[in-house]
């Protein structure tokens, strides 16, 4: 029988139960479990094979709770909340008592964002706990963008995935920490830098490396897909001198003829920008499942949501 239900009275009988499961959000599907729960947060780090040291966010139904879970929080953070929460926004902010180091990997700050999707923020209003959630991959694999996703991944040990449809933003949550009560990126993601910018200024970029990543998911080689993918700024050029037989590829808005294309995944074909975002991931799973020799993928544009497209890109190719 398929783990994949739309009962929200199912969800939260398991998650009361200490139970962990698949949940939709506008960004990716999370694997959600009770925040205070000692057990439901160990069998999320070992569910995803994720280690301890990697923080969880922590997701409240609205602003109203973010006193419950972060203190000392800067007024640019506030403001940043008003304007996009619920919305895919993560903020890094110093973290109550009640916050256990399991959630946090031992850190004195705590992520924290409301999730626009109808479905989850119903099932939190329901629950009298907020639910940490990781995005529902095996660490270091694709992010789910659908609950089938999810289903294939964790079928043999996962009770239920809340089927809330495609995720509408398709990339995780952009994440803003704060330092001096000034922003500062941890993660580009589905929030424009340039939107966060209109808001508060200037938000500096940090640098991150393998061995201490500020954001401790910022691993280079993360989002992968299994088969080996390439990023070029010409796709064509590329496939002339190339030794492979079967390729995939990734385009932005105009399809390539090739016969040594097997699989290609337009992202928008009327060139934008938040569509492409919402169809990254499904397309990556897509092509990972046809057993290519190798995924060439074509770098976006560096503006917007190009410039989290080009992230995720980057990052598939590491191996
Ligand atoms: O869109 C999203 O953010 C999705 C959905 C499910 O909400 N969640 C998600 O979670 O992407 P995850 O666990 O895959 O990524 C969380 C990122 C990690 O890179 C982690 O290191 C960072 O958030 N993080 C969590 N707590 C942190 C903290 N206290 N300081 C710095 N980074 C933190
Ligand atoms: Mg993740």
């Amino acid at each position: 029988m398929s783990i994949v239900s739309n009962s929200i009275p199912k969800a939260v009988a398991l998650l009361n139960k200490d139970e962990i499961i698949g949940i939709p959000t506008e960004t990716v599907y999370g694997l959600a479990g009770n925040i205070y729960s000692v057990k439901a947060i160990q069998n999320i780090f070992a569910m995803k094979q994720r280690p301890s040291f990697n923080p969880l966010i922590v997701h409240i139904k609205s602003v109203n709770d973010l006193s419950e879970i972060a203190r000392d929080i800067p007024e640019k953070a506030l403001l940043l909340a008003a304007a996009f929460w619920p919305g895919p926004l993560t903020l890094v902010l110093k973290k109550q008592p009640c916050i256990s180091d399991l959630v946090t990997g031992g850190k004195d700050t705590v992520a924290v964002r409301v999730p626009n999707h109808t479905l989850t923020l119903a099932l939190l209003d329901q629950l009298a706990y907020p639910l940490a959630a990781p995005s529902a991959n095996p660490f270091g694999c694709i992010s789910p963008t659908m609950a089938a996703h999810v289903a294939r991944y964790f079928e043999e040990v996962l009770p239920m995935v809340l089927d809330g449809g495609a995720c509408h933003r398709g990339i995780e949550s952009t994440i803003i920490g704060f330092e001096n009560g000034e922003p500062v990126l941890y993660r580009l993601g589905s929030l424009a830098t340039e939107d966060i910018e209109a808001i508060v200024g200037s938000v500096k970029m940090i640098t991150h490396d393998d061995l201490a990543p500020a954001a401790p998911g910022m691993f280079s080689r993360h989002y992968a897909p299994l088969t080996t993918t390439f990023l070029t700024t010409d796709v064509k050029e590329k496939l002339k001198t190339f030794p492979y037989q079967k390729i995939g590829v990734i385009v932005f808005q105009k399809g390539i003829d090739d016969p040594k294309i097997v699989q290609q995944e337009i992202l928008s074909s009327t060139g934008n920008l938040a569509e492409a975002a919402s169809q990254l991931y499904a397309a990556l799973h897509r092509l990972d499942n046809c057993h290519l020799d190798c995924i060439i993928a074509e770098r976006f544009p560096d503006v917007g949501l190009g410039k989290t497209i080009n992230d995720r890109l980057k990052r598939a190719t590491k191996k």
